[in-house]
């Protein structure tokens, strides 16, 4: 039998136009996503589609669509005008669902406006499946910004497989329930035939969202997934943790230059620890919390002042977005304050780096680090976690992680769990994790490794199209939808 064809849909293309002197190119991004799907593109064969990231230009098609096919797959850009960006990008899927899905209700902005552009752009995307579709491919939808492409592309008629997976968490009812829309987005999510989320924690979350605001779908579970009958046809909630490519990770390490600058980095450090902090320019992932967190380590440990240093790298990420601009000055207001009170000639606590860095460099600092701070308020799965640990084929390292993310459903054996919310926890964990004697250590990320070696992104992929071969074939009633 022939492989069904697979077409990706997520909103950023895994391909950008880059400017070099004046010459634009198309470059494959890097990342996890890419990594895990490109080889089944390339087996199954299959179309990526989503956002160009520029102004509608047939140069920009042609680059990115020959860069695809250098790469073994199809791809459709999409354009997005100024005003569909401000509203749906911007708008309903930045200042509505992300921090709505984050816990973070202060920071949402119910506009109308932003509702109806969210639907208006999915229907684009909506649109560029129809184009290529065929009647047989399976159709796989990636995170928040897409979740009403299924119900467009109902509208125009799809009958096929379509499978959602959200990278985000899913909050509970009483989260979820203050969104104006709430129940129209429940009816555009029950359109797809699958849907995966990051773990048990966000399918228990989605189950009690729809048991209260859609009582007439009928639900039922077993031990891995949870069935929705609804309409005469059957949906499958299922929790597939995602994660790293582990021995691109491990391997990458290894690289000469890799090796050369973490040790030039360690040299740097001298006799002192470090401890390692990496994230995109976001409120969700605690950043202030943690510096303050770092300074009551410093004041209740006099004795550490001199050697141990926070190297924080904080990536910009949407910038045009309100809480986004204001997040950037609490972190320089926060890192100055701690910088003035504790630094000494020769020695300053907190490094901070306000730029995204090559990734040679992020490699060599995960392995030059003594402890990697991981502490976001809330996070679907955090891959700067499991990256680190893959990083470390030494096997020393301690991983400080926050429960609230969820990678902490998997990496608690070996991680130091705390609650990020409560600084002097997390000063207790770090001063824990710095005085970790060697053996411990490396009992600890001996078996961080040996679970992510296992539990990588390529078995995150293969085991989500197994089910969704399987969804809307057996056991669906949709034939005659
Ligand atoms: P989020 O998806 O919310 O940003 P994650 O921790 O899940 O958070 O993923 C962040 C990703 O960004 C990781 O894969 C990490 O390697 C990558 N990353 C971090 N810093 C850089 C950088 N300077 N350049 C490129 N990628 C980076
Ligand atoms: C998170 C989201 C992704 C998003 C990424 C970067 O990982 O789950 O969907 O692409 O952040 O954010 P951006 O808004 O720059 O695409």
């Amino acid at each position: 039998m022939k492989e069904r064809e697979v077409v990706i849909v997520s909103n950023r293309l895994p391909l950008s136009i880059k400017h070099d002197q004046g010459v634009a190119k198309a470059r494959r991004s890097s990342g996890g996503l890419v990594t895990a799907l490109l080889p089944i593109l390339r087996d199954k064969g299959g179309v990526w589609i989503g956002n160009a990231g520029t102004h509608e230009d047939e140069h920009a098609t042609e680059l990115l669509q020959q860069e695809a096919r250098n790469e073994g797959f199809a791809c459709v850009p999409i354009y997005v005008t100024e005003q569909e960006d401000r509203n749906f990008y911007e708008g309903f899927s930045n200042q509505v669902l992300w921090p709505l899905f984050h816990d973070f209700i202060g920071e949402c902005r119910f506009e109308p406006a932003y509702w109806e552009f969210y639907r208006k752009v999915n229907a684009k995307f909506a649109d560029a499946v129809m184009s290529v579709y065929r009647g047989d491919q399976t159709l796989w939808v990636h995170d928040y910004q897409l979740m009403h492409v299924a119900a467009a592309l109902r509208e125009r008629g799809c009958k096929g497989r379509v499978a959602f997976f959200l990278h985000t968490p899913f909050p509970s009812y009483d989260v979820f329930a203050k969104l104006p829309w709430r129940r129209d987005l429940l009816l555009s999510l029950l359109q797809y035939d699958l849907i995966g989320l990051q773990t048990e924690r966000d399918t228990r979350n989605l189950v009690s969202c729809l048991r209260r605001l859609v009582p007439e779908a009928v639900m039922t579970s077993t031990h891995t997934a949870h069935h929705v009958m609804f309409q005469g046809r059957r949906i499958v909630i299922q929790d597939f943790p995602i994660s790293i490519d582990f021995e691109e990770f491990a391997q990458a390490a290894r690289e000469p230059e890799v090796e050369e600058r973490t040790r030039s980095i360690i040299a740097r450090m001298g006799m002192g620890q470090m401890i390692f902090g990496v994230d995109r320019q976001d409120y969700t992932k605690g950043i202030p919390h943690r510096l303050r967190a770092y300074g009551a380590l410093l004041r209740r440990r006099p004795d550490l002042v001199g050697r141990v240093r926070l190297v924080q790298i904080v990536v910009p990420s949407r910038q045009n977005i309100p809480g986004y601009e204001a997040l950037k000055a609490r972190i320089e207001h926060l890192v100055a304050s701690i910088n003035g009170e504790f630094t000494q000639p020769g020695w300053v606590p907190i490094h901070y780096i306000h730029r995204s860095i090559p990734r040679e460099e992020l490699l060599a600092l995960y392995r030059a680090a003594n402890v990697a701070l991981v502490t976001p308020l809330k996070d679907g799965m955090n891959l700067v976690a499991k990256e680190f640990c893959a990083t470390r084929i030494d096997d020393h390292g301690v991983l400080v992680l926050s429960e609230f993310a969820g990678a902490a459903a998997e990496m608690y054996r070996g991680a130091l769990l705390v609650n990020p919310f409560d600084l002097e926890g997390v000063a207790g964990a770090l001063e824990q994790a710095l005085e970790m004697p060697l053996n411990q250590q490396q009992e600890r990320m001996r078996k961080l490794r040996r679970f992510l070696k296992h539990a990588n992104v390529h078995r995150w992929v293969n085991e989500f199209m197994q089910v969704i071969e399987h969804v809307n074939h057996h056991g669906s009633t949709r034939s005659n939808h």
